[in-house]
């Protein structure tokens, strides 16, 4: 019954670097060329939603701004051209979209597509430079902009089909949304990425949901030794349950990190992530690792 229309419902509205998100009445357009309306069901939340809440980066701070990027929906309605959809199939959306004809999505060493690659600078859709959220102030329509081609903290969401996967309508929606950014990354990361082998050793800085998806991805992979390094030491508990071996703090050492992985492993170990989104935690963990080749 709301094909074609304007949708009135509620979104959560970021309107300045670090303000409380404001839950209001918003209008979202109807789908374009290639788009896709979704009616989220549930979504979560990122470390990189809270990055661009608080405006880290300057040139990430659009406001007004709907934020989120990891949930799980129905198609509401799809817009010209798009075959692959219809209304009524579960998704997720996905913030690193494939047009499936650029030199990288054709590349096997890449899935950076040229037109929908993951850009937190982004704030319109590809098709006009326009965004399909708006709200009236003082009678005056306003738009309200696009986070990470997703724009979930909304009940409904227009996404780029190229932004959008269909999933079996049997898999549970609510556990569904960590497929949108944070289990892919992670396992991603040790699966394809590092392509983590048998019985090697590997540190994760940081056991958020993306370090906690790395130890899955790298148990999964047979790796025996996984060290799981984060402040909060309770960290552990649930690093344990997803084939973190041993564990540390920072503040509880009384030197650099990386030499107490030099000291727990004899010369390193043979790959190290970093997901806490720090650089100087990114060095720690380069330095962690050992400089010989083990394949
Ligand atoms: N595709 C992508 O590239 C992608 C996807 C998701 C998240 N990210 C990024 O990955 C990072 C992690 O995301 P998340 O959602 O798991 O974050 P999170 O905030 O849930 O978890 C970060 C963890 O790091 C720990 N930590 C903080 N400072 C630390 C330090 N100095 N040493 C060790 N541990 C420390 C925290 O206690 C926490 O457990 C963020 O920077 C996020 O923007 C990137
Ligand atoms: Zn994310
Ligand atoms: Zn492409």
């Amino acid at each position: 019954m709301t094909t074609g229309k304007v949708i009135s419902c509620r979104a959560a509205v970021a309107w300045g670097p670090g303000q409380p998100l404001i839950m209001e009445e918003v209008q979202v357009d109807p789908p374009q060329k290639m788009e896709v309306r979704i009616k989220i069901l549930f979504t979560s939340i990122c470390h990189t939603d809270l990055s661009a809440w608080l405006g880290e980066n300057e040139t990430q701070r659009v406001y007004p701004r709907i934020l989120g990027h990891e949930a799980a929906g129905i198609v509401e309605s799809v817009g010209e051209g798009v075959m692959d959809m219809k209304e009524g199939d579960h998704v997720v959306p996905i913030f690193n979209g494939e047009c499936g004809e650029c030199v990288y999505c054709k590349s096997e060493k890449t899935n950076l597509c040229e037109k929908y690659r993951v850009n937190p600078f982004k704030s319109v859709m590809v098709n006009d430079g326009r965004t399909r959220f708006s709200t009236n102030k003082d009678g005056k329509k306003k738009p309200i902009f696009h986070f990470l081609n997703t724009s979930t903290f909304s009940e409904y969401t227009v996404l780029d089909s190229a932004c959008v996967v269909k999933i079996d309508s049997n898999a549970p929606l609510k556990n569904m949304t960590l497929l949108s950014c944070g289990v892919s990354t992670g396992i991603g990361a040790a699966w394809y990425t590092a392509n983590v082998q048998a019985d090697s050793s590997v540190a994760i800085f940081g056991l958020g949901p993306v370090g906690l998806a790395v130890a899955e991805g790298a148990r999964a992979r047979g790796a025996s030794k996984i060290i799981g390094v984060d402040i909060n030491s309770q960290k552990f508990v649930k690093g344990q349950a997803m084939g973190i071996t041993d564990f540390f703090n920072p503040k509880d050492l009384d030197k650099p990190v990386h030499k107490k992985i030099l000291e727990m492993t004899g010369s390193g170990v043979d790959f190290s992530f970093e997901y806490v989104g720090n650089l100087d935690v990114l060095r720690e963990a380069f330095l962690s690792t050992h400089d010989v080749c083990i394949s």
